[in-house]
């Protein structure tokens, strides 16, 4: 097509993009029901991935719990049952590649093909560069971006030729604001972001658009995950209240939740501020959390 063209095209999608914005700001957004769907989640035994598995058993969802312990694990079947939910669970630790395709085996020839995928399971050791073990590093990518590829190729094959699906990413704000002590956390969930973000380039050129794709990015959570996490500007967030949110992310096909919304705008003034503000702003913040940090020392 001429260039002329295609740039006038361009300035009329993004004309009618926000007057279809500002339209949506006053209906509601129409929310899929999910009561057919197979969702699959990872790291369902505790936190963010089990306060999931109960928002979507109030839809009667079929659930997949995936955990990395056996220990407990019944006790968010039988509450997702009693609210109508059928509800499987698999012992898998996310850290091994090989146990996620064989346990993906057994999930897609015993109950049927994922429809929904949610990569929750996550881990994260709070220290600096020099002060976190080469095995921490490793288990943190393992975990945290690389069990998704393993899932995500496990289950979008049947996704694709349905063209009806669902990839939940649960990266983090720390996937897009690099925090002190926390190096090999916050390249790990940049890797996510990047996962995510990608993929979901991937499958419009591939034109399946019946596959959708959504990542959570939250500001502290009060799962223990992070110890004592603390901040001057930022609330920390109730897990229930994560859950909620992402649910409504999910069933309106939202590509990227932030909680609280307002990181989007921290985001973008990160984007043009002077970097002198930054550093202000960064101390105004005072993040604080547990964590080992070098003391310069020689060993
Ligand atoms: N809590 C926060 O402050 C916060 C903020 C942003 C994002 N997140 C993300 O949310 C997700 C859930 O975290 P959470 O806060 O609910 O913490 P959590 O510790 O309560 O839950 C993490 C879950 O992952 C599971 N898991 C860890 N290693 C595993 C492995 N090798 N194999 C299988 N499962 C494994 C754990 O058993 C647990 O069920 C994580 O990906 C985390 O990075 C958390
Ligand atoms: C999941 O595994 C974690 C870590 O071992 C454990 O603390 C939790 O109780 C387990 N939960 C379920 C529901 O299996
Ligand atoms: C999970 O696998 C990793 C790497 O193989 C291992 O270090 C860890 O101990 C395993 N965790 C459990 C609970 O089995």
């Amino acid at each position: 097509m001429n260039l002329f063209l295609e740039i006038l095209i361009l300035l009329i999608t993004i004309i009618y993009s926000y007057l279809e914005a500002l339209v949506k700001l006053f209906i509601p957004a129409k929310r899929k029901s999910v009561s057919a769907e197979i969702v699959l989640i990872t790291g369902a035994g505790h936190g963010i991935g089990r306060a999931t598995a109960i928002e979507f058993a109030k839809h009667q969802s079929t659930l997949v719990l995936w955990n990395i312990s056996k220990h407990g694990v019944e006790e968010t079947a039988d509450e997702c049952r009693r609210l109508g939910a059928t509800v499987h669970t698999f012992v898998v630790n996310c850290s091994k590649r090989d146990e996620i395709y064989s346990t993906a085996e057994k999930v897609k020839k015993n109950i049927g093909d994922v429809t929904i995928l949610v990569n929750n399971a996550g881990v994260i050791f709070c220290a600096d560069l020099l002060s976190i073990q080469d095995h921490q590093v490793q288990n943190t990518f393992e975990v945290n971006v690389l069990a998704h590829f393993w899932t995500t190729r496990a289950f979008l094959p049947a996704m694709m030729r349905n063209n009806h699906g669902h990839v939940v990413t649960i990266a983090s704000s720390a996937g897009h604001i690099g925090v002190e002590y926390m190096i090999g956390y916050c390249s790990s969930k940049y890797a996510a972001v990047g996962f995510h973000t990608a993929l979901t380039a991937e499958l419009s050129a591939l034109g399946k658009y019946g596959v959708k794709t959504s990542c959570l990015c939250p500001v502290f959570v009060n799962t223990g995950f992070v110890k004592n996490p603390s901040t001057r500007l930022l609330p920390i967030l109730k897990t229930k209240t994560v859950a909620q949110k992402l649910l409504d992310g999910i069933l309106t096909n939202k590509k990227m939740i932030f909680v609280p919304s307002s990181v989007r705008l921290f985001l973008f003034l990160n984007f043009i501020l002077p970097e002198r503000v930054l550093v202000a702003l960064n101390k105004l913040q005072e993040i604080k959390f547990d964590t080992v940090i070098h003391d310069g020392k020689e060993e």
